[in-house]
Order: structure tokens, then C-alpha cells, then sequence
């Protein structure tokens, strides 16, 4: 199995082309990069091969930036692009990001053209958007990182919170990777309980836990610069499940055509069956009135945000 890292000279790339290393179910991974950052990869792929000798792991780890190197690769993550410093918005890095996006895209079409494409990209909704447009890949081929992320971040708030291990906790964040996300409360249980028949000693405060998955990446970019083992680790998780064609329900960002609530022509973060093809199914959900409310939302902020980005590229 051949995965591609775009990016991969940036802490999210690297970090990620690391765990999809050492998870061991990628034979052949490609460290993509621009030219000025070549040694660095160089650099990044020979510590990476004496890491995967103390796991006996056998993998070749090709550092490169001839955009070549990307053919037959059965995934691209794409993670390049302007790094949101702290105190700036997932939004305002939005259309730099955009024109990076697309020409990588336009690339990975012409180079890898049976691939699956996985935005990493900030803001993720919209890249992915982006990506799908310029590639002119099938939609269930495109898909972003995003939500997915956000659910194993109020998984761990919620396991701390009840002192119970995070496996026993399922639960979901939808919509926007941003300040618009959607927690579904409404389907979250703990050990098969759903949360509102769980005896709550005291009342949980998840408005405040929602505004700390929120926050949470800025949060870690103010203490250290960047996030990169969350979204690392997300990114491997989603891409096993892609190639070990495990047909898990993930949350990733998905081009929407109705499936949900009558909303399309945006991306956002909602929950599909992800196999060895990308996207099998887009989950049809229901969800309460103040989620669908709360969706409908995210899904108005993320396509007025699309289409200002979208106007600024000629795709
Ligand atoms: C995060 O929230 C990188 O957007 C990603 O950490």
C-alpha cells in the first residue's frame, strides 16, 4: 500500500508520514515537499527508517519533490499549506491555502489519477471543497480531517470527565472544523448508555466542553506552535481504515448532495462508512432540534466561506 504525504516538510506532515510509518500497514510512503525544503525531508525520511528499525519495521520511506514520485498511490494527504499562528482563524489563511490546494489537486489528478485524497489543509471544510473541484475526482475519492479529530478530542474530555476509558465512549462532533462544529449529544453514550439515560452525578457541562474542542487546537498552537500528534494519529486512523478496508463509521469533512437535511453543494463534517474505495455511504442522520438547527447553521458559514474562496480561483 502507497501513501503520499504533501506537505510532509510541515509538523502536521511529518508528524502524520511518523504514526502512518510505525502503524504498519503502509509498505511505501512518499515524503512530498517543495524543493527549498528537500533536505529537510531527506532529513525527516532517514530518522524515520532508524525509528522503524527499532520496531522491525519494513517500509520504504522516499523523500521527494518531483511530483511524479506520487504515481500509484492509493492515498494523498495533502496537509501543505500557510500554518494558522496563534491568535488567527482557521478562515484567514483560507485563500492562500486555497490556491496551494488546488494546484497540488490538479497535480495528484494528473499523477496519481486512481488515488483517494485526504485534506489536511486549513480550513479544512472548504480545502476539501476545493480539492474535490480541481482534482475532478469522483466525491466519494475526496474527503478532509476534520471532525474526526474533534470527536477524539471530546472523547477524551468526556473519559476524563467520568473517569472512564476513552473506548468506552462513543460520540461525534459534525459540521464545521471551526468555531461552527456540531457535537451530537443526542447519540453520545458511554459503555452503550446513551448519555441522557447515564445517571449523571451533577449536571455536565457540555456547552463549556464543546467551547474547549473548539478552542482546543488553538489552544495547543498558543503553548507550542502548532498541534501535530492529534491530528497526526487522526489522519492514521482514517487512512487504515481506507486501506485495511475496515468499513468504520468515521466523521471526515464529505461533499454534501442532500444526504442530510436537503443540504448541498458544500463540504462538512458528518459521518460515512469509509473502505478501501473512500466513502461507501453517507450516514443519513437524525439529530435533535437544536443540532439540525445548529447544522444548518454550520452549513450556511462553511458554503458563504467556500464560495468567497471558490471566487477566488479560477477553477
Ligand atoms: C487542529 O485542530 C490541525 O485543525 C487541526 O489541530
Amino acid at each position: 500500500m502507497k501513501v503520499s504525504v504533501i506537505g510532509a516538510s510541515g509538523r502536521v506532515g511529518k508528524a502524520a508520514a511518523f504514526c502512518l510509518a510505525e502503524e504498519n500497514v503502509v509498505n511505501k510512503l512518499v515524503l512530498i515537499s517543495r524543493k527549498d525544503s528537500i533536505e529537510k525531508i531527506e532529513g525527516e525520511s532517514l530518522d524515520m527508517y532508524d525509528a522503524m528499525a527499532a520496531k522491525d519495521i519494513r517500509i520504504s520511506i522516499k523523500s521527494s519533490c518531483n511530483m511524479e514520485d506520487l504515481h500509484d498511490s492509493d492515498v494523498v494527504v495533502i496537509t501543505a499549506g500557510v500554518p494558522r499562528r496563534a491568535g488567527m482563524s482557521r478562515s484567514e489563511i483560507a485563500i492562500p491555502n486555497a490556491k496551494i490546494v488546488a494546484e497540488y489537486s490538479r497535480i495528484v489528478a494528473e499523477h496519481s489519477p486512481h488515488s483517494i485524497i485526504l485534506v489536511v489543509t486549513n480550513p479544512v471544510d472548504v480545502m476539501t471543497y476545493v480539492a474535490l473541484k480541481a482534482s475532478g475526482f469522483d466525491r466519494n475519492k475526496v474527503f478532509g480531517l476534520g471532525n474526526h479529530l474533534d470527536s477524539l478530542r471530546l472523547r477524551n474530555m468526556l473519559a476524563k470527565h467520568f473517569n472512564i476509558h476513552v473506548s468506552e465512549i462513543h460520540t461525534r462532533v459534525i459540521g464545521e472544523h471551526g468555531d461552527h462544529m456540531v457535537p451530537l449529544v443526542s447519540s453520545t453514550s458511554i459503555g452503550g448508555i446513551l448519555l441522557k439515560n447515564y445517571a449523571l452525578d451533577g449536571t455536565i457541562d457540555m456547552e463549556g466542553m464543546v467551547k474547549k474542542v473548539i478552542n482546543a487546537g488553538s489552544y495547543v498552537i498558543n503553548k507550542k506552535g502548532s498541534t501535530e500528534y492529534g491530528p497526526a494519529y487522526a489522519i492514521a486512523n482514517i487512512v487504515n481504515t481506507i486501506l485495511n478496508d475496515e468499513k468504520k463509521i468515521l466523521t471526515v469533512s464529505a461533499y454534501l448532495d442532500g444526504e442530510i437535511e436537503d443540504i448541498k453543494d458544500v463540504c462538512l463534517g458528518v459521518p460515512v462508512k469509509l473502505g478501501i474505495n473512500g466513502i461507501e455511504r453517507i450516514i443519513p442522520i437524525k439529530m435533535n432540534e437544536n443540532e439540525t438547527k445548529a447544522f444548518k447553521n454550520a452549513a450556511n458559514i462553511v458554503k458563504m466561506n467556500t464560495e468567497r474562496v471558490m471566487d477566488s480561483l479560477e477553477i
